[in-house]
């Protein structure tokens, strides 16, 4: 299955526009159509006085014209009436003010009355659609964690911070041992003395840091998963997925998505690459065409969380509004964006938005249509893919499952946060680095997370799993696959102390290392690492280990000069260092070149990927790219001499 679809509001358009909109969608080749993440104001006047007419004539429209409904919880923004009758479902930012009520996501999720209204609001949807013959898929609530509203600092998420811990815990003491409270006489006599860690003097103890994230993690994963619950009671049958933002790791992921049907994700490779922290010369490069690896690394993991299935559901179709800058991509893109969202293994791209708002806060952003109805640049674009789509053979495959796995442990990335040690230090971009050094090889990449199967896998990278973990030690022992140990892996135990025989901990059982000293370096540290005969740059980490496995790289330096950068065995190595450019390209190739992953060199601008029989490559660049195609492929789509921002598909 692959089909294309949009994210609409009918409620922002006069009803006499709505027939005419649902014939464009269907002739556009669009199948989903997505309403409702906004509406609760509209539907719900004051508590109990429901207008449903509306929705049910728009849902109407839409289903008589042909086309699916994706219909969504409403409690991404509750209802004005609602915050006045209980002001303190609303969140609190970490300096301790109330974020008030007047743009969306103001609620905090450690707010029993709000989750009861959020369930409750969601099973009279559930009710009115459930069995609604258009409505075919439910999203609960909208982009957990947009406008960084993960962690609230209210009464609400104390007292529930206070009830986890003593959970968690048992015992004070337990508490106390584990946080280290007889640093800086911090010990506790009960649980509700405990406070959340913001507006503190100093930072707080990283073990109540990484304890406050678990828990605010753990809040979402509840709120989310009481709607899902109702919903599936009202609507048996529908699929029930979540519109997660890609770059977000307040919460874990996994988690949310163990309980949905599908993942989905909201795709804006514009905005990514102005918040990348890449260099101003990479980003003028890259203007108006975003990392190629950013949207293709978000489809892989997605299709991870959704567990095999996944959608885009929101695809930007031209500028958004909400980063420091807006560029426009350059036409071509959206279609890319699209089949590379196709070849990643993605079902389903939604555009947001069918028609540019002429009114409020996303008056900047694009749309499929001008506000005047006019087509827009993406209109055209989506036109094209829906053409293309035809000539593609019906019942395409899934994704096989790649040779090569990454790691993504979201508990490991708050506890890098709650013990950062170098500024400059970002385990996002590590993990991108390794992503794009990988995919400029030809080589297909799954996403995982340290509870996952990887007995299957030939080379598995832990990059930056900081925390120690005994049954992840254990599996990657018994698997046949190759590993790759990243500096800073098992650093913590899970209780962010160091481990008894110092790090990585638990995975030395995998490579003889003891790491002895760690330093975070500044750019213009002169250090070296000697690899292969070569000098590279040494990067932002350097650890000083003690290790009797064979020394495959040595630090270069007038500082304890030729200490192992890399040490390893058969099975497993382990990096001293935050290998990054150069040398991490260097790095992969040996890697692969042990694992017996096959690679290819591909020009920088070029990816190739496989779904199926199907192979793709796209041509990211502004200059034409020869493409490999074997001489016994079947060309489907395009030509092998590719033109810039273009693709070609193939099958053997
Ligand atoms: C997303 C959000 C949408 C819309 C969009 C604009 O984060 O889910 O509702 O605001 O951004 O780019």
């Amino acid at each position: 299955m692959f089909e294309l679809g949009v994210c609409y509001y009918p409620e922002q358009w006069p009803e006499h526009m709505w027939q005419q909109d649902a014939q464009r969608m269907v002739e556009l080749g669009l199948s989903w159509v997505r309403v409702g993440e906004f509406a609760w104001s509209l539907l719900e006047e004051e508590e109990g006085v429901f207008d449903w007419a509306w929705l049910d004539r728009a849902v109407d429209i839409l289903g008589t014209a042909g086309l699916k409904v994706v219909m969504c919880t409403p409690s991404a923004a509750p209802p004005k009436w609602l915050v006045d009758q209980h002001p303190d479902i609303l969140p609190v930012a970490a300096d301790g003010q109330v974020r008030k009520f007047g743009a969306r996501r103001h609620y905090c999720f450690s707010s029993d009355v709000y989750r009861e209204h959020a369930v409750r609001i969601a099973a009279e949807y559930a009710k009115r659609y459930g069995a609604n013959p258009f409505v075919q898929a439910w999203q609960i609530d909208n982009e957990y964690g947009d406008h960084d509203t993960i962690h609230s600092y209210s009464e609400n998420a104390k007292k529930a911070f206070q009830r986890w811990l003593a959970v968690r815990y048992q015992t004070i003491e337990a508490l106390n041992e584990a946080w280290g409270t007889a640093f800086w006489s911090m010990k506790y006599n009960r649980f509700d003395q405990v406070e959340l860690p913001n507006g503190l003097v100093e930072e707080p103890s990283p073990t109540h840091l990484l304890d406050y994230q678990r828990f605010a993690s753990d809040e979402v994963v509840r709120f989310n998963r009481a709607q899902v619950d109702v919903v599936r009671k009202y609507a048996p049958g529908r699929p029930v997925t979540h519109n997660f933002m890609g770059h977000n790791v307040d919460f874990d992921h996994y988690k949310v998505g163990d309980d949905l049907d599908f993942a989905s994700w909201d795709s804006y490779p514009m905005g990514a690459l102005v918040h990348s922290g890449m260099d101003d010369q990479e980003k003028a490069r890259l203007l108006r065409t975003g990392m190629p690896d950013q949207p293709a690394f978000n489809n892989d993991l997605y299709r991870r969380i959704g567990q095999g299935r996944a959608w885009i559901m929101e695809q930007q179709p031209g500028p958004v509004n909400w980063a420091e800058h807006n560029q426009s991509p350059h036409d071509g893109m959206v279609r890319l964006w699209t089949w590379l969202a196709f070849a990643h293994g993605i079902d389903v791209v939604c555009y947001f938005r069918w028609r540019q708002s002429r009114f409020a806060q996303e008056q900047f952003h694009a749309g499929l249509l001008l506000p005047n109805d006019d087509a827009d640049q993406a209109y055209y674009e989506v036109a094209q893919v829906a053409k293309e789509m035809a000539v593609l053979p019906s019942g395409i495959a899934d994704r096989a499952p790649a040779r090569v796995a990454l790691v993504l442990d979201y508990a490991s990335r708050w506890a890098a946060g709650s013990l950062p040690q170098g500024a400059d230090y970002s385990s996002a971009r590590n993990m991108m680095n390794w992503y794009q050094a990988l995919s400029a090889r030809g080589v297909d990449v799954d996403i995982v997370g340290p509870q996952d199967d990887m007995a299957a896998y030939d080379l598995v990278i832990l990059p930056d799993v900081i925390l120690e973990d005994g049954d992840l030690a254990e599996k990657l022992a018994l698997s046949k696959a190759k590993i790759y140990l990243s500096a800073r892996t098992g650093s913590k135990t899970q209780n962010m102390h160091i481990p008894d025989h110092l790090p990585p901990g638990e995975f030395a059982r995998l490579v003889n290392v003891k790491v002895k000293r760690v330093e975070s370096l500044p750019d213009y540290c002169g250090d070296h690492i000697e690899l292969d005969g070569q000098n590279y740059p040494v990067g932002n980490w350097r650890e000083c280990i003690e290790s009797d496995e064979a020394i495959l790289a040595r630090f270069k330096s007038d500082h304890r000069d030729q200490s192992p950068a890399l040490v390893g065995n058969d099975k497993c190595w382990y990096g001293a260092a935050n290998f990054s450019g150069a040398l991490l390209d260097v790095l992969v190739d040996k890697l692969l070149l042990w694992a017996g992953v096959p690679a290819v060199q591909l020009n920088a601008d070029v990816r190739i990927t496989q779904r199926g029989e199907l192979h793709f490559a796209f041509n990211f660049g502004d200059r034409m790219a020869e493409i490999d195609v074997p001489a016994e492929a079947e060309i489907l789509l395009g030509q092998a001499k590719v033109a810039p921002r273009d693709l070609v598909i193939w099958r053997i």
